[in-house]
């Protein structure tokens, strides 16, 4: 458990083990570097501050600062530098705290009063997210433990309260992030439908949410017949989670959903070795809305959110479906099954028909559904799709500014007709070109005229090689940009 504080004490008093002060490039020194005296031994190492450039200075004999070490930190130009780069700064270095157990930075200092709140916030998220580690299944606990502390220092001229509610979005933000990682992290083979929904009810209990667990045969009398299909050849059966919170009476809710693929081995159309790798992390949407649905029921916003966050595992065997199969979805549409690897939009389609039968002010779903949207935008960045060009505005600048990037790709109408089916109302599969656009037509059949964003997270959610915010693995991304586009929404729309 990581404490997080803000503090306007300098930089020279504050007792902690690191301390992380900035210089931009040029050797501009930042807040923090002439307390510390710290300006001569990095420009001895002949950093001079460009992006990426660090030195550990262990304090020497006489120094008058408190700091066991302080940590100083390229980063850039001073005027590219924005909330946005201070967190990634931070992230960059974070693990290296977590040996000094307790840490603070002088980095929010580099920020005028109109931007302290924002900058407190990202540079708290930088140091929480960035010292995340998964070691659950070590035998041997990685040598260092969880950072104990986290210090964000301030200017003594800034109104605290509100910087410490900032603190306080960044340590449930964190703390968000960081499960949902850690469910995309933990093995399939221990994170089962039944498990996921596990962890749902247990993060719901107690908080406000409520929760409904839907098992298989209440599936079968549902009519959930995607979920279904997907789940049959697996010896771990299917659930649907619903998640409720009521944050503005009996107002119209926007409703959110993601895909819960507990393992995709491709099914029958079985994916090749390489591509199944990291197939435990087929669950990242789902994962990402139920931590979503944790930081509202801490933030509590004034308005409704509904989630439907459909699970299964896709494994082959003798009674998994079979290309060519005909499922009918919640709701009655029918669907070809042409390749059993493309089976979230199967589980999506379903929750999102149960969703708009709800008649929610707008739907967001996503997903690491296509591998074509990696080939689009490579792996940092998630594709958005809908059918409400203004909501999709809405989910890209809440993305841009907290730092996870979407880019939208059109819903071309050209290729609607890529998913037409000889023998079902659709078939599950397009043509080799366009697969995250066709694979968003295909959900688009499901949500009606309901304002719809589709993001396409198969990239950004699982990390290959780590990045500047977390280590290989889960990312928990898009949970910031989800809670931030409802907040704005909360604060900025009287619901009906
Ligand atoms: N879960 C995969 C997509 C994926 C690929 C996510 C790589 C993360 C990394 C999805 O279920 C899938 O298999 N999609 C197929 C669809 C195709 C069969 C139409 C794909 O993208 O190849
Ligand atoms: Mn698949
Ligand atoms: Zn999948």
């Amino acid at each position: 458990m990581t404490t997080y504080a803000f503090s306007s004490e300098s930089p020279r008093d504050v007792e902690v083990g690191l301390l992380i002060v900035p210089v931009f490039e040029g050797g501009d020194p930042g807040p923090g570097v002439r307390e510390t005296r710290t300006a001569d031994a990095y420009a001895s190492a002949r950093l001079t501050g460009k992006k990426g450039q660090t030195l550990l200075v262990a304090k020497r004999r006489g120094e008058r600062y408190a700091a066991e070490a302080v940590l100083v930190v390229g980063v850039g130009p001073r005027d590219a530098f924005d909330p946005v780069a201070a967190r990634r700064a931070l992230g960059r270095v974070a693990g290296q705290a977590r040996r000094f157990g307790t840490v603070a930075t002088t980095f929010a200092l580099a920020f005028g009063s109109r931007d302290a709140a924002a900058a407190v916030q990202a540079v708290a998220e930088g140091l929480g997210l960035g010292s995340y580690r998964f070691e659950r299944y070590r035998s041997k606990k990685g040598e260092d433990a969880d950072l104990k502390k986290i210090t964000v220092l301030g200017s003594s001229r800034w109104d605290a309260k509100p910087l410490k509610e900032s603190i306080r979005r960044a340590e449930l933000l964190v703390e968000a992030v960081c499960w949902a990682r850690d469910l995309v992290n933990t093995p399939a083979g221990d994170m089962s439908p039944a498990r996921i929904a596990q962890e749902a009810q247990k993060m719901a209990r107690g908080s406000g949410l409520t929760c409904k667990v839907w098992t298989e045969p209440q599936l079968k009398d549902g009519g959930f017949g995607g979920i279904l299909g997907v789940g049959q050849g697996s010896a771990h059966p299917p659930r649907l989670i619903e998640l409720t919170y009521t944050g503005a009476g009996r107002t119209q809710p926007i409703a959110l959903s993601g895909k819960g693929i507990a393992f995709d081995s491709g099914g029958l159309s079985l994916k090749d070795p390489n591509n199944m790798e990291t197939m435990k992390g087929d669950m990242g949407g789902a994962a990402s809305i139920m931590a979503t649905m944790k930081v509202l029921a801490t933030l509590k916003p004034k308005i409704n959110v509904i989630a439907a966050i459909p699970c299964a595992e896709n494994m082959p065997s003798g009674t998994a479906q079979r290309p060519g199969d005909v499922i009918k979805h919640f709701g009655g549409k029918t669907s070809e099954v042409l390749n059993t690897d493309a089976e979230g939009r199967l589980v999506l389609a379903d929750a999102l028909a149960f969703l708009a039968k709800k008649k929610p002010a707008a739907i967001v779903d996503t997903a690491t559904l296509t591998g074509a949207c990696m080939v689009a935008l490579g792996t940092d960045i998630a594709g958005a799709m809908g059918n409400d060009d203004a909501l999709a505005r809405e989910l890209t600048s809440a993305g841009a500014d907290v730092g996870e990037a979407i880019w939208q790709l059109p819903l071309f109408d050209d290729y609607r007709t890529l998913i037409d089916s000889s023998v079902a109302d659709i078939k599950n599969t397009g043509k080799r070109y366009g697969g995250a656009i066709t694979a968003a037509w295909f959900l688009a059949e499901f949500v009606g005229d309901i304002p719809w964003v589709h993001l396409d997270i198969a990239g950004p959610s699982f990390s290959e090689n780590g990045n500047d915010l977390g280590p290989r693995g889960g990312t928990g991304v898009p949970v910031r940009t989800l809670v931030r586009w409802i907040l704005d929404r909360a604060n900025t729309r009287k619901p009906r």
